[in-house]
């Protein structure tokens, strides 16, 4: 199947219980998004793979303007919702790839994407995307969950994740993501790094398939029982399976000179 139309198919299917989760998983988002954006948050803006527009909608209120872009149009209806809800005027919606944004080069003072770095088939691209579309002197922000820099406990921790959801391509190991960066121009990379603690029934609930959850519920709880921490600190407390997500928060600017 076609990848992105496995990443719709999910989404579509996700995109109540998944909106949920993205108004809770980060109280500061407003904060932290627009602070790291500097000058940039009250210039034009994109959020790449804005989902239900979370994001958006944090940054919108001090942007001169933001274009929400995603390619699952129930994330878009979504986003629509909370940002007319919020009375917000400057939001546009855009349905789309992120491996081949249709916008000029140079059009956005900035350019943010959250939690979608590891559904992309190929980061790179996306990445590289974002830098052609960003201004010189412009900012991006990549915020994503990263897995392990072992290979081994990383390709473990990105083999669940594909179970759980088949639109999950990769959590990249923290130095790749800067690297892709880098590769794609960026420089002044700036991140901060912070752990999110994950209870497994909460984090299945979100994809709403308890056939599909059932039989990687039980090698889950083998590999915690062994010992497997698969990076994220996979074990059993009190009787309940736990492990964290690591999220990296990287800043990076288009040289001014580009
Ligand atoms: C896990 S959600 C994150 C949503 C949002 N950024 C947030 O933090 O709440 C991932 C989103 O990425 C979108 N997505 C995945 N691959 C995409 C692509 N190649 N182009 C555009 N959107 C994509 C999905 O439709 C989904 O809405």
């Amino acid at each position: 199947m076609d990848h992105l139309k496995r990443v719709t198919d999910e989404f579509t299917r996700q995109a109540q219980t998944f909106a949920v989760w993205a108004e809770k998983v980060d109280a500061d988002v407003g904060t932290r998004f627009g602070s790291a954006l500097g000058e940039a948050a009250h210039g034009r803006l994109i959020d790449v793979a804005c989902g239900p527009g979370v994001v958006t909608a944090a940054l919108a209120p001090n942007a001169a303007s933001i274009i929400a872009f995603d390619a699952t149009d129930e994330m878009l209806a979504k986003a629509k919702a909370r940002c007319v809800k919020a009375g917000l005027r400057n939001v546009e919606f855009k349905s789309g790839d992120a491996e081949h944004l249709p916008f000029a080069d140079a059009e956005f003072d900035g350019a943010v994407t959250r939690a979608a770095l590891h559904h992309f088939a190929d980061p790179q691209r996306a990445i590289s995307e974002m830098f052609r579309v960003l201004r010189p002197g412009g900012v991006a922000i990549f915020a994503d969950v990263t897995s392990s820099e072992n290979a081994d406990e990383s390709r473990l921790h990105n083999a669940i994740e594909r179970l759980r959801d088949p639109s999950h391509v990769r959590m990249l190991p923290a130095s790749e993501l800067d690297s892709y960066a880098r590769q794609a121009g960026f420089r002044d990379l700036e991140a901060a790094a912070w752990d999110i603690d994950r209870e497994l029934e909460e984090w299945f609930s979100i994809v709403s398939d308890p056939a599909r959850v059932e039989p990687i519920r039980t090698i889950i709880h083998a590999l915690a029982e062994s010992g497997r921490s698969a990076g994220v600190g996979l074990s059993v407390k009190n009787g309940q399976v736990v492990f964290f997500h690591r999220w990296r928060f990287l800043k990076a600017v288009k040289p001014a000179e580009h």
